[in-house]
């Protein structure tokens, strides 16, 4: 053969692959909306009120109008359901199996929140091959038709499961209560995310303070550190007051917003949202759910 020829059947043969790939990305991506927010909740510490705090931002939000799913990445320590008080049977691993779809995984817990729950008592990271993935990917596509915020409950401290969600998301609260042990688990999460990507899009929400000045110090120690050592700040999104009404709450299995709407953990939890609504986004680029499951499956 010719080398004109050659050339021009290897170019045909890139050009088919390339619409091949297109048509197979355009099918992944059918209708995924691009402003859904993708929030992921993590701490470095665990123990510290991530799951009161995914629960009851969530339904916050979901009050105040929105449409809210909360996904369960915690994996091993998964309980976003007990909060939601649902006995669930499937979980986000399910949809891995052949023949279940999303609709199949996905609950509807207190006041409509959507929720995936998470994989409970699995040790183990998550290792996933390159067919689960993509299906992975494929299936949780569509909860960005279901929602217009998305939250995410990960796991706490470093491991790479709980890093790999902090990353792919666009905005993330880092909660922290002012124990000094917390404080310095909060901020090596700072720091390794600060190795990895360049993006100032945490927040902190400081839990179980006991007056208002209490977020101030903490904000302020975190700061010192991460700019002393990381040349970064971390803002603060808000706090979150100790209160009795969240263990009670729990003990109830229900959101404290819904069991004790006026106490004051579920005001501080009303601030949260208002400030998530009125304020500028974390991020300064968007791409809603569809960029978040890009970056989580390494597209
Ligand atoms: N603001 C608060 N006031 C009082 N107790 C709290 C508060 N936040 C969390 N707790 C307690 O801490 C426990 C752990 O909270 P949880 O949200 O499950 O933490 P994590 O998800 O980080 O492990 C709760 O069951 C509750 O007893
Ligand atoms: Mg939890």
């Amino acid at each position: 053969m010719s080398d004109q020829a050659s050339k021009l059947r290897n170019l045909l043969e890139e050009r088919a692959e390339t619409e091949a790939l297109a048509r197979q990305i355009g099918e992944l991506y059918f209708d995924v909306p691009e402003d859904t927010r993708v929030i992921a909740i993590t701490s470095g510490k665990g123990g510290v009120g991530k799951t009161n705090l995914a629960v009851n931002l969530a339904v916050g939000l979901q009050l105040a109008g929105q449409k809210v799913m909360l996904i369960d990445a915690d994996i091993g320590m998964a309980n976003v359901n007990l909060l939601m008080g649902s006995v669930t049977n499937r979980s986000l691993i399910d949809l891995l199996e052949d023949g279940v779809e999303l609709e199949d995984v996905v609950e509807e817990g207190a006041a409509g929140v959507k929720y995936i729950s998470g994989v409970a008592g699995v040790e183990a990271a998550l290792n996933l091959n390159r067919l689960e993935q993509k299906r992975l990917h494929r299936k949780l596509s569509r909860c960005a038709e279901m929602a217009n915020i998305i939250i995410i409950d990960t796991g706490a401290g470093l491991n790479r499961n709980v890093i790999e969600f902090v990353l792919a998301a666009e905005e993330v609260l880092l909660i922290t209560t002012p124990e000094p042990t917390a404080l310095a688990d909060a901020y090596a999460v700072v720091k390794a995310y600060s190795t990895y990507t360049d993006r100032r899009n945490i927040k902190l929400v400081v839990n179980r303070i006991r007056e208002e000045e209490e977020c101030y110090e903490v904000a302020e120690k975190i700061n010192q550190t991460t700019k002393k050592f990381l040349g970064v700040t971390v803002g603060c999104l808000g706090y979150i007051y100790e209160d009795k009404a969240v263990l009670k709450a729990v003990h109830k299995q229900e959101p404290f917003l819904i069991a004790k709407p006026d106490s004051l953990a579920s005001r501080c939890i009303s601030e949260l949202v208002k400030s998530l609504l009125s304020g500028e986004k974390m991020a300064s680029v968007s791409g809603g759910w569809r960029v978040f499951l890009d970056r989580l499956f390494g597209y």
